[in-house]
């Protein structure tokens, strides 16, 4: 009744729409993993015997071998990286192959696979942040006194150093790893054996199953371990606040490339040229790094309006997880490896540093400081007269050092000579020794410290 013409266009279009070995043939190994520790598990409780076990072993060997030498089929008519090696495997081996799925289902199996996968990309994104880290603190101690200004408002604030902006980041780079390694502690739960979502009356062993696969434990509730994914949801939060901070970093590159800075030169290998105008050097890197936390972002709130409001357990709605998580984390890992490879050569133009450090009345706080400590003004009156100082100087077109002793007097009887020694921008910066602030010897001892600790965790990754 439907006629020819309904007939093959929606099993074509339903094929696309339902479809997802595309995304998911990634999960491969993490699906033969799977595989091998049920079949293990099944036979070990005498669900299959000896010899089913060994040829779905020896199958699933064999179909790793062709994946990896880049000569598996794989089918879209197959639906997914599941029933794409299921059906490799019955090819290979025959009706036992047809026993593998005893006591699972799809929902426990992609659930498992998927935790696994991220389980190994979050300790990669660890290790690359622990480089970018490693890479930075290096910065920050060639550079622990190089004076360059420090903004609010992007308006000259205080001098501070750079080896200090750097240790910055490498404050905010270590919260997002222990993120990431927090994510990837509580994501470490195996879904195995919940089956499609009532568990099985098979008599499994799903400590077996969790131990062979490294997770810490099986899920508590087969319900939840098959729609849980909000250990997916959790990577990708924390993803999205690293890529944040590295847009930061990013932005401050943009800014600190560009000639009227001229802060920094990113190398040929970092940089790009214009089609138009033979001068220019773009720091496209940096920028789409920058850019990148739209889609990280994006993969967050994507996968969150996914899964609000889907009922329990499994709805195939799930399956759109893995392209964003795949997505994001992509970015983020690309991202970090963008950023070591610009923060580790850069070079760093200390004199445009010193003399934008020293402009815009950056020690003025300096000054009101002085007067407190040394005059005994309160801070306030202290303040009001700094400001006169700083009007009469910008009147005069001069630094605030530049002002005769005799015009300080003027304004406030109190100023002696001494005062010159807290305007420079050297004397400002190495006054700042209070824990945390941006004195070079202080930035010298973080810097220090943060390359032992990550030797250290390095050295203990080791062993
Ligand atoms: N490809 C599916 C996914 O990624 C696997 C699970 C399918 N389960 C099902 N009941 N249709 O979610």
């Amino acid at each position: 009744m439907w006629g020819g013409r309904f007939a093959t266009g929606p099993d074509a279009v339903m094929r696309e729409i339902n479809a997802s070995i595309g995304v998911d043939k990634r999960l491969w190994r993490e699906d033969i993993a799977g595989s091998k520790a049920h079949a293990r598990m099944l036979g070990a409780v005498g669900v299959l015997s000896a010899a089913d076990v060994e040829a779905i072993l020896g199958g699933l060997e064999t179909i790793a071998g062709e994946i990896e030498a880049g000569g598996f089929a794989f089918s879209e008519a197959l639906e997914d990286i599941h029933m794409n090696i299921e059906a490799r495997l019955r090819e290979l081996i025959g009706e036992a192959a047809g026993r593998l799925h005893t006591a699972r289902s799809r929902n426990d199996q992609v659930a498992t696979d998927f935790r696994l996968w991220l389980r190994g990309a979050l300790g990669e994104i660890e290790a690359s942040l622990t480089e970018l880290m490693e890479t930075l603190a290096r910065k920050a101690l060639a550079h622990a006194d190089t004076v360059m200004p420090g903004f609010t408002h992007l308006q000259t604030a205080q001098p501070v150093t750079f080896g200090h902006h750097c240790l910055a980041y490498v404050e905010m780079l270590a919260r997002d790893r222990a993120r990431l390694a927090d994510a990837r502690a509580r994501a470490n739960e195996c879904p195995l054996g919940a089956a499609a979502l009532a568990g099985t009356s098979f008599p499994i062993d799903r400590r077996a199953t969790a131990r062979d696969l490294g997770f810490d434990r099986p899920m508590a509730n087969s319900l939840d371990a098959v729609s849980a994914r909000d250990f997916a949801l959790e990577a990708l939060a924390a993803a999205a606040i690293a890529q944040g901070h590295l847009s930061r970093l990013s932005e401050e590159l943009v800014v600190w490339s560009s000639a009227p800075f001229a802060f920094v030169r990113l190398p040929d290998a970092f940089s790009t040229g214009s089609s138009i105008m033979p001068q220019k050097r773009n720091p496209d890197a940096a920028e789409l790094v920058r850019a990148k936390t739209g889609r990280t972002a994006g993969s967050f709130v994507a996968l969150l309006t996914v899964l609000k409001g889907l009922p329990l357990a499994y709805s195939k709605d799930m399956q759109e997880d893995k392209a964003l998580t795949f997505e994001a984390l992509d970015a983020l890992a690309l991202s970090i490896a963008a950023m070591t490879g610009m923060v580790a050569s850069l070079s760093v133009n200390d004199e445009a540093m010193r003399s934008a450090a020293g402009a815009g009345y950056s020690t003025a706080t300096d000054l009101a400081d002085w007067l407190v400590r040394v005059a005994g003004l309160p801070f306030r009156a202290a303040h009001h007269v700094t400001g006169r100082l700083v009007a009469l100087a910008e009147t005069r077109g001069v630094a605030l050092d530049a002002l005769p002793l005799a015009d300080m007097q003027a304004v406030e009887p109190a100023i002696t000579g001494e005062v010159f020694g807290v305007l420079s921008v050297d004397a400002s910066v190495r006054s700042r020794t209070s824990e945390g602030g941006t004195a070079p010897a202080n930035v010298e001892a973080a810097a220090r410290g943060w390359l032992a600790r990550l030797d250290a965790e390095t050295a203990a990754d080791r062993t």
